[in-house]
């Protein structure tokens, strides 16, 4: 059966993953997007997480590549997209997963350095890729940007820098989508909600000193829609979705993958 990516070159960054029980976002992107016939460049700062990702890939007989890069600088950016044209030709699609959330504080509590280092993961991210890839995209015709943002930009948190800077991924979503739609560029964002991923329990777990089941719990009962807590699968196949040519029509869209709980208001 033809894969919904079939013949697509892919990007994606942060495929590795913070390690625990459970798939992140990057690498449940990355396979589902290889299973569907993409070949995959597998960016992240942490190689050896990227290998493994590879080595999942490669045991279902796809093509990958992992590749050691840090997205907060501009030289990193550059060198990941030549090698994406170098072992694959071309870049068909970027999916800007890196990402990090930070503690939950304020501004009279939060470092200086503590806010630059999320506004340059979530966001500055988004502008470096941008810059080498786009016009590789320009001069292609075409291509679909994916900016991994999360219902944090949207919902109350006591994340400051991390709601502020996904707002700020969400509005350059929405203006790359203004600047390069004429030149057939589609950018959208996904919003996460609460996910069942390492990046949040083994993350939050730790941070707050609670056990993984008990913060499963209390997290579960915040999603309206029955079942609780969402997967990287749901985010995943919402990514696969707007990476297809069922999506050439879609672009600007800020998608919420949250159960609902952007829809409760009040
Ligand atoms: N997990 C959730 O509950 C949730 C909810 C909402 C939004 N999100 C968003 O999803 C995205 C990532 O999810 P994930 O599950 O893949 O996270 P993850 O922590 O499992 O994986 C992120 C990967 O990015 C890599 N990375 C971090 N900084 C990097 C940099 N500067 N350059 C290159 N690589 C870098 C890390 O090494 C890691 O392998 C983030 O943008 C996050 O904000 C997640």
């Amino acid at each position: 059966m033809a894969g919904r990516l079939d013949g697509k070159v892919a990007i994606v960054t942060g495929a590795g993953q913070t390690p625990g029980d459970t798939i992140g976002n990057g690498r449940a992107i990355s396979l589902l997007f290889a299973r569907e016939g993409a070949r995959v460049l597998l960016v992240d700062k942490n190689l050896a997480s990227a290998q493994e990702t590879y080595l999942l890939i490669t045991r279902e007989g796809k093509d990958a590549l992992a590749f050691e890069a840090d997205v907060t600088r501009a030289d990193d950016c550059r060198r990941m997209t030549e090698a994406c044209l170098e072992r694959f030709g071309k870049i068909d699609i970027l999916v800007n997963n890196v990402g990090t959330g930070g503690e939950a504080l304020g501004p009279v509590k939060l470092k200086e350095e503590d806010w630059d280092r999320i506004f340059a993961v979530n966001a500055k991210s988004v502008f470096l890729t941008s810059k080498y890839v786009i016009p590789r995209m320009e001069a292609q015709g075409g291509g679909v940007i994916i900016n991994i943002s999360s219902i944090a930009a949207v919902c109350a948190t006591p994340m400051l820098a991390y709601r502020s800077s996904k707002a700020a991924v969400n509005a350059l979503t929405q203006s790359l989508a203004i600047m390069y739609g004429p030149l057939g560029i589609r950018v959208n964002s996904i919003m996460p909600g609460l996910m069942d991923t390492p990046m949040a329990i083994e993350g939050i777990s730790r941070a707050r000193g609670i056990s993984k089941e008990e913060l499963r719990a209390e997290r579960a009962q915040r999603v309206p829609l029955k079942g609780g807590m969402g997967t990287a699968w749901d985010t995943a196949y919402a990514a696969l979705f707007l990476a297809s040519d069922e999506a050439k029509f879609i672009t600007g869209a800020i998608l919420p993958v949250d159960g609902g709980q952007s829809a409760r208001i009040g």
